[in-house]
């Protein structure tokens, strides 16, 4: 590893005597006397010549290493409920990256996401836009572990659980994100705005497009108002995609 100190301390200042030679050809045309400059290399040095990757951490972690770090996890009390921890699931790289709130009953038994009743709801959504859990699509959720009786999750519980998630994004790379529900919407933009306020736009996450939806738990319970936002939501996701839906 100091192998890579040594390349970039190299690259460095090989850098370094490229621009002070531009510098001072600059300085003559222009007929001034030429003052060395301080430069901040680090950002191109982290192209050329990336940092090692520290493996136990979270940051260097690939998505099998970083499942696997949440199939250990006790850094929140949801640890000690769970029957498995619900990593997530999907193609990597996305298209869509879906973001829900936690495993509940069926998903703490099997170790899957979304593979209840609002799973198999959502799946239909997916294929109304034509598009398919297991094809370009990536499943996750803001908590890995199922909260007790499938309350919600607390602030520090997700906040405890946002580095998985967050280097998950990283490693999905998805081209958008499909919040549902109020806590992953909240979680993820940072915000205490609901999801009727939420919905109905394009946010931006890191540069990535978001979109807010309703949970699809939530218009299970109550389809004949949340069911056109919805329709419309999705199709805010296709357009962006690039999707054609017909008429
Ligand atoms: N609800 C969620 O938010 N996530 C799941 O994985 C299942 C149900
Ligand atoms: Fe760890 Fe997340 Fe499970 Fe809490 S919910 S124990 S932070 S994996």
């Amino acid at each position: 590893m100091s192998d890579q100190k040594g390349r970039r301390e190299a690259l460095s200042a090989s850098i370094e005597t490229y621009l002070d030679l531009i510098g001072e050809a600059e300085a003559v045309i222009a007929g001034k006397p030429y003052t060395k400059e301080e430069w901040d290399l680090s950002t191109i040095l982290d192209v050329l010549a990336p940092p090692p990757l520290d493996l136990d951490s979270i940051d260097g972690a690939n998505l099998r290493v970083l499942e696997a770090m949440v199939a250990s996890c006790s850094k929140c009390r949801l640890c000690e409920g769970r029957t498995m921890t619900v990593f997530g699931e999907g193609s990597a790289p996305a298209r869509v990256m879906v973001i829900g709130e936690g495993p509940g009953y069926e998903e703490d038994k099997s170790g899957r996401p979304f593979v209840g009743k609002a799973g198999e709801y959502l799946e239909s959504w997916l294929k109304s836009i034509h598009l398919d859990r297991m094809q370009g699509v990536y499943i996750a959720n803001i908590v890995k572990c199922r909260p007790p009786n499938n309350r919600d999750p607390q602030t520090d519980e997700r906040e405890a659980c946002m580095p998985y998630l967050l280097r998950q994004i990283q490693l999905v790379k998805p081209q958008l994100i499909l919040l549902l529900g109020r806590t992953a919407a909240q979680t993820l933009l940072n915000t205490e705005q609901g999801v009727g306020a939420l919905r109905g736009r394009y946010h931006r996450w890191q540069g990535i497009p978001v979109v807010v939806t309703y949970h699809p738990a939530a218009v299970l319970r109550n389809t004949a108002e949340l069911r056109r936002p919805v329709w419309e939501d999705l199709k805010r996701v296709a357009a962006y995609l690039g999707i054609e839906l017909g008429r």
